[in-house]
C-alpha cells in the first residue's frame, strides 16, 4: 500500500475537519440575553448560575446575545439572534440542547423568542430551561414563578394581566421555566409608573442564594 503526500494530507485533513466539526458541539449551550444598559458580552446577573452550571454538566458553553440592549427596549435583533443560534445548532450540532437566560430587557427577548413564529417546533423542543429575573411582563401566579429566595410567586402588578409577552402555556406547564422576581423589584413586581424602586431589580446577580437556586434549575433540567 503506498500512500501519496497529497493523498496522506487530504486524509489527514478529512479527519482533523470532522473532528473539529464534534469538538465545536457542545452537550448545552446557555443562551443568555442581558438587560437594558448592559455592554455586550456576559450579564451580570447570571455569572454565579453559569459558572455552578457549567462545573457540573458537563461540556456546555455560554453564549451572549448579540443586541443593543438599548433604552428603546426593541428586542428584534435579540430575538433573530436567538433563533438563529438555536437553527445553525440544529443544524450542525442536531443533539446539542439549549438553555434560555434573559434579565430584564433580556427577559422581555426571551418571550418574544418562545412566542416568536420564527421559533420551529423543532427549536422549541432542543429548548431545555429557561431562567427569568426582573421579568417586565411577569404575570401574577404562574406555573414558572418562583417561590423563595427572596422572590415572589404572586405578583402584585395588573398592569401586566393583559400582556401579549406570556411565558407560553405549554413552556409554563413544563416545569422547565424559572422566573424569579424578588419583592422589590418594581420592574417584575407591581409595574407601577409612579413607582421607580428599582432596587430589587439590580441585586440578582450578587445574591448567591438566587443564583445556587437558578444553577440547581438549570442542572436539573440540562443533566
Ligand atoms: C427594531 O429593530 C429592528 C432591527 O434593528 C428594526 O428593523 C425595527 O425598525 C426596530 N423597531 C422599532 C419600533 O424601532
Amino acid at each position: 500500500m503506498h500512500f501519496s503526500t497529497a493523498a496522506v494530507a487530504a486524509l489527514t485533513t478529512t479527519a482533523f475537519a470532522a473532528a473539529t466539526t464534534r469538538a465545536d458541539c457542545h452537550d448545552y449551550v446557555l443562551i443568555s440575553t442581558r438587560g437594558t444598559g448592559e455592554e455586550q458580552g456576559p450579564s451580570i446577573g447570571f455569572k454565579g448560575m453559569i459558572s455552578q452550571t457549567l462545573d457540573k454538566v458537563p461540556n456546555g458553553v455560554e453564549y451572549d446575545t448579540v443586541y443593543p440592549a438599548g433604552d428603546d427596549q426593541n428586542t428584534t435583533e435579540a430575538v433573530s439572534d436567538m433563533i438563529k443560534k438555536i437553527d445553525d445548532g440544529l443544524d450542525s450540532c442536531p443533539d446539542q440542547k439549549y438553555a434560555l437566560l434573559g434579565y430584564s430587557q433580556g427577559a422581555t427577548a426571551v418571550l418574544d423568542t418562545l412566542n416568536s413564529d420564527d421559533l420551529s417546533a423543532a427549536a422549541k423542543k432542543v429548548i431545555d430551561a429557561v431562567v427569568l429575573i426582573g421579568n417586565p411582563y411577569r404575570l401574577p401566579n404562574q406555573e414558572s414563578n418562583v417561590e423563595g429566595a427572596g422572590s415572589v410567586k404572586k405578583t402584585t402588578g395588573e398592569a401586566n394581566t393583559l400582556s401579549t409577552k406570556r411565558i407560553p402555556k405549554a413552556f409554563d406547564e413544563s416545569g422547565k421555566v424559572a422566573d424569579y422576581c424578588y419583592i422589590d423589584d418594581y420592574v417584575c413586581n407591581d409595574p407601577d409608573a409612579s413607582k421607580d424602586d428599582e432596587t430589587g431589580h439590580l441585586k440578582y446577580g450578587s445574591d448567591d442564594t438566587l443564583q445556587h437556586a437558578a444553577a440547581q434549575h438549570l442542572i436539573k433540567y440540562l443533566s
